[in-house]
Formats: structure tokens, C-alpha cells, sequence
């Protein structure tokens, strides 16, 4: 019989490197027969892409943050209903670029809304559904900042933001992965790309009992 899937989140503040060690895993995953599923957030369903680009270009206050809140879970709802639980259920492993940690930190942490109602929305929307793990790529602020700063593509709306609200981010997702050390492993982001890579999939062979 076919293996299970599993579900796994990369997060962590811009510049961490989430994309390409998201490519690297899922390429790693594949050389070794697993059908493998790289999504993001907010977006990854056609429907959450729609929402993705209301979201995420503007202003930095085109949003108040109850409403930014609720367009997130709202993509995250079609993500999980059209890409993620489907995916899984064909038994694939599912590795997600960001999820309900993302709105923990910058809506909860960065933006004030109460983690109790972002608790209440996880419940209410998604059932508790999380990833299995997540991988919090953690880096100083002021490296993430400056490698987002030579990126090509336009700023996205958080981009903008200053750096006392990287720091938060930071703080937060530090304390995420405290709070939670069942479901959560911190990877050194200042590291080389195959350092990184090799701490990954380190993390992922162990807690999935692969070769
Ligand atoms: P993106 O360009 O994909 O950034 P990154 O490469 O850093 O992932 O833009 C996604 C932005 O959306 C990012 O700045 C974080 C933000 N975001 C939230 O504020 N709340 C959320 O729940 C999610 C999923 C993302």
C-alpha cells in the first residue's frame, strides 16, 4: 500500500530562504519516490491566489487588521479545502511556504490582534487543522532585511513594514516554536543554502522515519 502524505510548513520573516528550501525538499523528496506538493500562503488554490493579490499589494493600512485576518484564513480555508486535504488524501506530503504561524506572528505579533482570537479563528475555521511540523528558518533581523533588499521584485506590503516590527516577528515565532516543540524546529537562515537544506532534512528523516 501507498505511503502517507505528510504536511509540512516552512516559516519565518522575509529573506529567510523559504522558497528555495522549500524547492530543495520537495526535489529531495521526489529523488527518493515520494509525490510531493509545494504550496504557499496566502494563495496556493486558484481561489486563494484571487485573495493573495487583494491582500497583498497597497497601501500598508489598506487593511484594518481584524479584516487582513480574515482575508488570510479565508485563503487558508480554500487552500486547505481545494489543495492541501486533497493532496493529502492522494497520499502525497504537502510542504507549505507559511501558515496559521504567519498570522500568529504578523497579524498577533506584528499587527496586535489577541492570539486568543486568532486561537478562535484556527478552531472555527480550519478545525485545528495544522501541519505536522513546521520549520521556523530563523535569522537576525537586519540580515533578513538586507537580503530582501537585494531581491528584483517589487516590495510586497509587509516588506515595508520597519524594523522594530521584524523583531517582533522574530520574537514571535521564537516563541511559537517554545510554546509548541512537539510541532516545531528551529533551523539556523544564516547558514549556507546546503547547510540549511542538510538541517532540514536532518529534521524531516528523523521525524518521519526516512532513509
Ligand atoms: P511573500 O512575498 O510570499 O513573502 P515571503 O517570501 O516572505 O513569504 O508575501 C507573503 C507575505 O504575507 C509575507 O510578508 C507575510 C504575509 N502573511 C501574513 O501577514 N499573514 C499570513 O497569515 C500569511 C500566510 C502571510
Amino acid at each position: 500500500m501507498k505511503k502517507p502524505g505528510h504536511f509540512i510548513s516552512l516559516e519565518g520573516g522575509d529573506g529567510a530562504g523559504k522558497s528555495t528550501q522549500i524547492a530543495l525538499l520537495v526535489a529531495a523528496l521526489k529523488k527518493r519516490g515520494h509525490a510531493a506538493l509545494a504550496t504557499r500562503e496566502p494563495g496556493g488554490s486558484p481561489g486563494a491566489e484571487e485573495i493573495r493579490k487583494l491582500v497583498l499589494t497597497g497601501e500598508p493600512g489598506r487593511w484594518d487588521v481584524m479584516t487582513e485576518t480574515l482575508l488570510m484564513f479565508a485563503a487558508r480555508a480554500d487552500n486547505v479545502a481545494k489543495a492541501i486535504k486533497p493532496a493529502l488524501a492522494a497520499k502525497q506530503w504537502v510542504i507549505c511556504d507559511r501558515f496559521t504561524d504567519s498570522t500568529y506572528a504578523y497579524q498577533g505579533a506584528g499587527g496586535g490582534l489577541a492570539r486568543e482570537t486568532i486561537r478562535r479563528l484556527e478552531t472555527l475555521v480550519l478545525n485545528d487543522f495544522r501541519p505536522e511540523l513546521t520549520l521556523i528558518l530563523d535569522l537576525p533581523t537586519e540580515i533578513g532585511i538586507a537580503r530582501t533588499h537585494g531581491r528584483a521584485h517589487d516590495e510586497t506590503r509587509f516588506e515595508k513594514f520597519n524594523l522594530e516590527f521584524h523583531e517582533r516577528l522574530r520574537a514571535a515565532y521564537l516563541a511559537i516554536a517554545r510554546r509548541d516543540p512537539a510541532r516545531c524546529v528551529v533551523i539556523d537562515a544564516s547558514a549556507d543554502e546546503s547547510t540549511m537544506a542538510k538541517a532540514i532534512w536532518t529534521v524531516v528523516a528523523k521525524r518521519f522515519r526516512l532513509k
